[in-house]
């Protein structure tokens, strides 16, 4: 998965591409170690062939649920991905550290990537409109509710941070929504569905390829993130991070539902994998025992279950 091209990324075995994430951030890499993976992971979003996907998607023996599943999850990293690069100039602006600065212009390289890559799928094999305001309005119309409000609040606390660019507590929010919640869990679990989705499907080859490509990407941008809030956290700005949080996971995990599979099992599957995400990474970056246990314990199904 480190190591492989953007030609041999759907032949990966699923289970490399689900585990990867956790791998790279359970290591705590540095941010210079990050900027070094980042030189050797490039890809091209121009080089995406989507010809034969386009195809598929409109073939009238495509089961309907397939469909309505892509487009829903196009749609919504359209949204996200555009959002992401958005936000990352006024974090870039702020930021307390020269290191830090340094990744940040590698992340911003890989959203403009990422953008471009939904961009195409969106006009390629969704048909959508090829101007990219008129993409983005149209699939605005198909994200959920939960995922709206959660683009609004990102929205406010970046403007807040452009507000006060050297206000290093105003700082550590943007990254805790932006890299531990929007990245770390929703991007993630979004990327992970849909790999697993299609994990035995041979086709749809240009969409795996984004999609595993960005989902590398992101270990990078999720490992930053966690690094930065831990560093955050030693120096005593825990109730900066906590406070976020307590707006942004309820959000979070209710747009895990939301994120339509029309189906029970694979929505509780979903939500499971989310709470485990959301506890591994507030481990990582070193959050109070207790207060992860309030903020997640309401969310643990199987909690309810006993
Ligand atoms: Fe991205
Ligand atoms: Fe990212």
């Amino acid at each position: 998965m480190d190591e492989a091209k953007l030609g041999e990324l759907p032949q990966l075995p699923a289970d490399a591409v689900l585990r990867h994430a956790d791998l790279v951030t359970g290591r705590k890499p540095k941010p210079i170690e990050l900027y070094q993976r980042w030189e050797r992971q490039q890809w091209s979003a121009e080089e995406l062939s989507l010809g034969r996907d386009h195809d598929m998607l409109h073939h009238p023996r495509l089961p309907e649920s397939v469909r309505v599943m892509l487009k829903e999850a196009i749609a919504t990293f359209i949204i996200g991905e555009y959002t992401g690069l958005d936000m990352l100039g006024p974090i870039l602006t702020g930021c307390p550290d020269e290191e830090y600065a340094l990744f940040l212009g590698t992340q911003i390289a890989d959203e403009t990537r990422h953008a471009r890559a939904v961009f195409r799928l969106g006009e390629e094999v969704l048909e959508m409109p090829e101007n990219p305001r008129a993409m983005l309005a149209e699939a605005w119309n198909i994200v959920t509710p939960a995922h709206k409000e959660l683009s609004l609040l990102e929205t406010r606390i970046v403007q807040d941070l452009a507000a006060r660019p050297l206000d290093y507590g105003q700082w550590l929010q943007a990254c805790t929504l932006f890299h531990l919640i929007t990245e770390g869990v929703l991007a993630l679990i979004g990327q992970r569905a849909l790999v697993h989705s299609l994990r035995d499907v041979n086709m749809f080859n240009g969409i795996k390829s984004a999609f595993i490509a960005m989902c590398r990407d992101e270990s990078r941008h999720i490992s930053f993130g966690l690094h930065a809030l831990r560093t955050g956290i030693q120096e005593g700005y825990a109730d900066h991070i906590y406070e976020v949080l307590e707006q942004a996971v309820p959000l979070a995990l209710r747009m895990d539902t939301e994120f339509e599979s029309g189906n029970d099992r694979e929505e509780a599957r979903i939500r499971e994998m989310s709470v485990d995400i959301l506890r591994r990474h507030l481990g990582n970056i070193g959050a109070d025992h207790k207060f992860v246990a309030h903020l997640t314990d309401p969310y643990d199904l199987r909690l309810a279950r006993q």
